[in-house]
């Protein structure tokens, strides 16, 4: 007799075979792609880091083509890299990211224009406002012109509001006032008008910062300058995803006539005693920081597809005003949240396992459309 054990080995020896023997059947083509199973109702992101837009790996390279048709840079046109001196610009990786899209069939959201963090470091010995409204107006004008017609979007201003609403304490608040988040928008629209331009922040499906980010939009529209989407970042907690918040928010952000993407999703499963992703925010190690050093436990693999089941059946029946879900990273393995807010974890936030392997919740997100 053979056991269902043996018949499992058996399909793993054929699959390790098809593959050995058909060098064109690269890695990952025997599972669905996310990019195709969702094409009539919204793209599908991932994060890239320099490795991945470099190609030093061509399975990953193939992995990432067959899975994603979006794609944010997760550092590489942040101020300071594109930006590292007052009068030099460098859009080595940047440009190498637009060749990976153009090749790949990819499109491109440029992340971030005006950021609090991430800056060059030149920027902490300018104390004047002059001198800070120059490097906003030429940093934008400039970046955003180089990548016009490139990127389909930009994440003009990231991060701009505290949790309550109110306008985040930002070097840029601090020398230019409120109105820099419209300027930012006005700038970018100019540099590059037919690029579509967003708001992106985390936390603002919670209500306070969600009023806060309404009145962003209906203040940028009411100066007639154009906004065309609200990016909520989507970095929530295993078994605590605020599903009717997000409902809320998509209705409430589409309401104004903008876009909803969500835009760096990631549910972590370690602990935290905080919510959200301000990068400035760290924890101090304990014995229980890192809970699964080698693997995730069932339970939490489960509650993990669980909670991403949820969330895309909530995109979909939204899908007329959701326009894009993008993932923070390829798979666990790419995280930031291994070295957030506690250098060197082991996290599992992703649908793909550190071999891109598919995990429980790809297939119950790949089952939503069934
Ligand atoms: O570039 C240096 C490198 O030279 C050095 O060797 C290395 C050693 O640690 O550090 C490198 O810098 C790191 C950088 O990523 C590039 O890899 C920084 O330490 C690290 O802090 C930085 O983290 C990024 C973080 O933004 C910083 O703000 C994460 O990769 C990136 O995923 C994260 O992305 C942000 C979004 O842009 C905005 N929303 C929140 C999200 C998560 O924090």
């Amino acid at each position: 007799m053979i056991s269902h054990r043996n018949i499992a080995k058996l399909g793993t020896i054929v699959l390790v075979l098809a593959n050995l023997t058909l060098p064109n059947v690269t890695f990952g083509q025997q599972i669905p792609s996310l990019r195709d199973t969702f094409k009539k109702d919204f793209g599908i992101g991932t994060a890239l880091n320099n490795a991945q837009i470099d190609e030093r790996d061509p399975q990953m390279t193939a992995f990432i083509a067959r899975q994603f048709n979006m794609a944010t840079p997760e550092n590489v046109m942040k101020s300071e890299v594109v930006h590292p001196k007052w009068d030099t610009y460098d859009f080595t990786m940047g440009d190498k990211l637009i060749d990976f899209g153009e090749k790949h069939n990819i499109k491109i959201n440029g992340h971030t224009l005006i950021w609090h963090s991430q800056l060059p470091s030149f920027i902490r010995g300018i104390k004047s406002q002059d001198s800070i409204r120059t490097f906003f107006t030429d940093h934008i004008k400039t970046v955003a012109g180089h990548y016009k017609d490139k990127v389909y979007s930009w994440d003009v201003v990231n991060e701009a509001l505290n949790e309550d609403g109110t306008m985040r304490k930002s070097v840029f608040l601090q020398y230019l006032g409120e109105d820099f988040v419209t300027e930012a928008f006005r700038l970018a629209q100019q540099a590059s008008p037919k690029t579509e331009l967003y708001y992106n922040d985390y936390n603002n499906e919670q209500p306070k910062k969600r009023a806060g980010c309404i009145e962003l939009v209906k203040k940028i529209k009411a100066a007639g300058v154009r906004i065309d989407g609200v990016g909520i970042q989507g970095h929530w907690h295993v078994g605590k995803v605020p599903l009717k918040d997000i409902e809320e928010s998509i209705l409430q952000y589409a309401a104004l006539g903008v876009k909803v993407m969500f835009t760096e999703l990631d549910i972590e499963v370690l602990p935290r005693n905080f919510q959200g992703a301000d990068v400035g925010q760290r924890m101090v190690a304990n014995e229980q920081s890192n809970p699964y050093p080698t693997a995730l436990p069932d339970s939490v693999q489960q509650q993990l597809a669980a909670d991403y089941e949820a969330l895309f059946k909530l995109f979909l029946k939204h899908k007329d005003k959701v326009t894009r879900v993008t993932f923070w990273g390829v798979n666990d393995a790419n995280s930031w949240l291994n070295n957030w807010p506690i250098r060197g974890r082991t996290s599992y936030p992703l649908l793909f396992d550190r071999k891109n392997q598919p995990k429980p919740a790809f297939y119950s997100v790949i089952g939503t459309k069934k």
